[in-house]
């Protein structure tokens, strides 16, 4: 097993309590910190470093643990931009796009499906991402839910099954039947190949009553629940979310005091997905209101050829700055550790020893710089046992 000792890091973000400065972030300046193959042994102030089989020179650079991007929909076949740039004149975004990119993904062989999911992990591992959830929900079929999970698991253990995402057009008469089919072959045979699953529950997708009823069939084969919720109207979904103990309600753009009560009293996070508001031309998500009333908050990207086709959770952290008045160290730990907390994973989003070595280390001397530099590639290298899989 090999060790490296990362030496002069110039802002070291390890987002553990017990570390640097004591703040929730964690934070030491002029640090260095050791790894080997699979974790971080130690961290602590340059001058101790211990040495190590090898040295990274990080002077006038930041760290900052792998970002965690806990909502994706990276499956797919196809693109929309025609939609983007029609939304961009006046058109308002209602999810009838998702038809169009099931018919794209159905047609689309298994080699393209893997093909397409790769360039974006890869795209994703670039831009500092070492963890990635990835749901299915554009082909929904059993065959082509199936093979949609088994095309994510080779890149992630975070796979989600979302056959509930729409209501396919060849059941749009009979949607008891497609709830039908949710709740039996198509959950028997995805099951397996899954750890989550999501429900999208909203005007024009499934009703909360349908949700809860594919949530605990699901929950009955072994899969935790989620739920994309609120994104295009208010409804009853976070109390759903709330009730059902899912590890994340997803979008959360619409929420009254009661939603965010709930939430608060809850070990539910909020996950805002700003990278949809910005593609769709909609009100941000009230993020102060969720973090003043307590509320975990996880940022992610929700990458997908409709709402949001977005890879870079540098400029999904940039949005929550800018739009929805996070402070960048919100917007960081949200990212991070936040999004670690949607997954129920403690092993990764944080820096602290016995952490995974999942880490992005910055061409700038301050993590600031993700927000501070829209557009610009502050990323210099990403590092993670895992690479991603594949
Ligand atoms: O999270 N809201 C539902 N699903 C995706 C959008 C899917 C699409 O438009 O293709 C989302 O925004
Ligand atoms: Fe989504």
């Amino acid at each position: 097993m090999t060790t490296r000792v990362v030496r002069h890091v110039s802002e070291l973000t390890t987002n553990d309590p017990t570390l640097g400065d004591y703040s929730a972030l964690g934070r030491l300046f002029d640090a260095a910190f050791v790894v080997d193959d699979d974790q971080v042994l130690w961290v602590g102030p340059d001058a101790e470093a211990p040495d190590a089989d090898e040295e990274i020179d990080a002077s006038n650079r930041a760290v900052v643990p792998g970002f965690v991007d806990s909502h994706t929909h990276l499956v797919f076949a196809g693109e929309r931009s025609d939609e983007f740039e029609a939304r961009m004149a006046g058109v308002h975004y209602d999810g009838g796009g998702i038809a169009r990119t099931v018919a794209s993904t159905r047609a689309a062989t298994f080699d393209e499906l893997r093909r397409g999911t790769r360039t974006r992990v890869a795209e994703m591992f670039a831009g500092g991402v070492t963890t990635v959830e990835i749901k299915s929900g554009y082909e929904l079929t059993t065959v082509g839910e199936t093979r949609a999970l088994e095309v994510a698991s080779a890149f992630s253990e975070e796979v989600t099954w979302l056959g509930a995402h729409v209501v396919p057009s060849e059941f749009t008469n009979n949607r008891d039947g497609y709830v039908e089919l949710l709740t039996s072959s198509m959950l028997d045979s995805c099951a397996p190949h899954a750890k989550w699953a999501d429900v999208f529950c909203d005007r024009g997708a499934f009703s909360v009553d349908e949700a809860r009823e594919v949530l605990t069939h699901a929950r009955a084969k072994g899969l935790a629940p989620r739920l994309h919720a609120n994104q295009l109207a208010h409804s009853g979904a976070i109390a759903l979310a709330v009730d059902l103990d899912c590890a994340s309600v997803d979008h959360c753009t619409y929420l009254d005091d009661h939603d965010i009560d709930l939430l608060s009293a809850s070990a539910t996070v909020a996950t805002l997905l700003p990278g949809a508001e910005f593609s769709t031309r909609s009100p941000y998500p009230s993020a102060r209101r969720l973090l003043d009333a307590g509320v975990s908050v996880a940022l992610a990207t929700d990458c997908n050829p409709g709402s949001s086709y977005v890879t870079s959770m540098a400029f999904v952290i940039a949005l929550a700055v800018r739009e929805m008045a996070m402070s960048v160290d919100e917007a960081l730990y949200a990212a991070t550790k936040g999004g670690a907390l949607a997954l129920r994973r403690d092993d990764v989003g944080h820096l602290g020893v016995g952490a995974r070595a999942d880490f992005a280390l910055l061409d700038a001397p301050r993590a600031a710089h993700l927000a501070y530099r829209p557009g610009a590639n502050v990323v210099e290298r990403t590092f993670s046992p895992t690479t991603l899989r594949e």
